[in-house]
């Protein structure tokens, strides 16, 4: 079993780490052997995509001169997410959405006939395999629920990320008004998420 953690926050004090950090223990508890990969996109940012990643993604895979060294990081990062069984992700929401560390993740993971493939009828279908991710979010204000007053760009663009790659095991934790909530608020609603995580939807392998 291996569980592959990312975390997206710039800040070391941040809500979605320790958010984060609470949603592992919970899986630690059940799968103690459990090996860890990490990826910290918030402390060590992965470029964003290069001319030539997106010559080579508009491209024909045959006239692509060094694909080794243009597709070096997205394969990196790909063997990473083909490698785990589950992933664990903290991310703050930035400006309605996903911060863009996250999104330059998803720009290098998100790839024609490597991780997406296409149906002879024009469909998308993924190419990895299923495998439960658990996000958790922190948000200042709330964008989730009937007291929602920002759109959700965040989970709508996440969920059809994840799953146009193929997975569709995906849970959403929401810990939302960091902006307004005192630390024992935050403690509580912390432990209530993690109480709530779907943990059999983690197979054992
Ligand atoms: C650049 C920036 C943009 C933000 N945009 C939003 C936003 O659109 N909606 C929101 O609810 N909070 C927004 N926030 C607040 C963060 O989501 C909030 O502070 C969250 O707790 C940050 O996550 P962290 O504690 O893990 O760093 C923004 C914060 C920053 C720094």
């Amino acid at each position: 079993m291996k569980i592959l953690h990312i975390d997206c926050s710039p800040r070391k004090a941040s809500q979605s780490r320790k958010l984060s950090i609470a949603m592992m223990d919970r899986l630690l508890s059940k799968y103690p052997n459990a090996r860890i990969l990490r990826r910290d996109l918030g402390q060590y940012p992965i470029p964003h995509l290069d001319a030539d990643y997106a010559v080579a993604l508009c491209s024909s895979q045959s006239s692509i001169t060094s694909p080794e060294k243009t597709f070096s990081l997205s394969e990196q990062l790909i063997h990473e997410l083909e490698d785990a069984d589950i992933i664990v992700l903290g991310t703050p929401v930035n400006n309605f959405t996903v911060p863009s560390v996250l999104k330059a993740w998803f720009d290098q993971i998100l790839r024609m006939g490597r991780t997406i493939g296409v149906t002879d009828s024009g469909e998308k279908v993924g190419l990895l395999k299923d495998l439960p991710v658990y996000i958790g979010i922190a948000s200042g204000g709330i964008f989730l629920g009937k007291d929602a007053k920002q759109p959700d760009f965040m989970t709508s663009y996440m969920k059809v990320a994840f799953n146009c790659m193929g997975i569709r095991n995906v849970h959403f934790l929401p810990l939302q008004g960091t902006a307004f909530l005192d630390s024992v608020e935050l403690d509580m609603q912390r432990e209530q998420l993690v109480l709530s995580m779907d943990v059999e939807a983690a197979t054992c392998k």
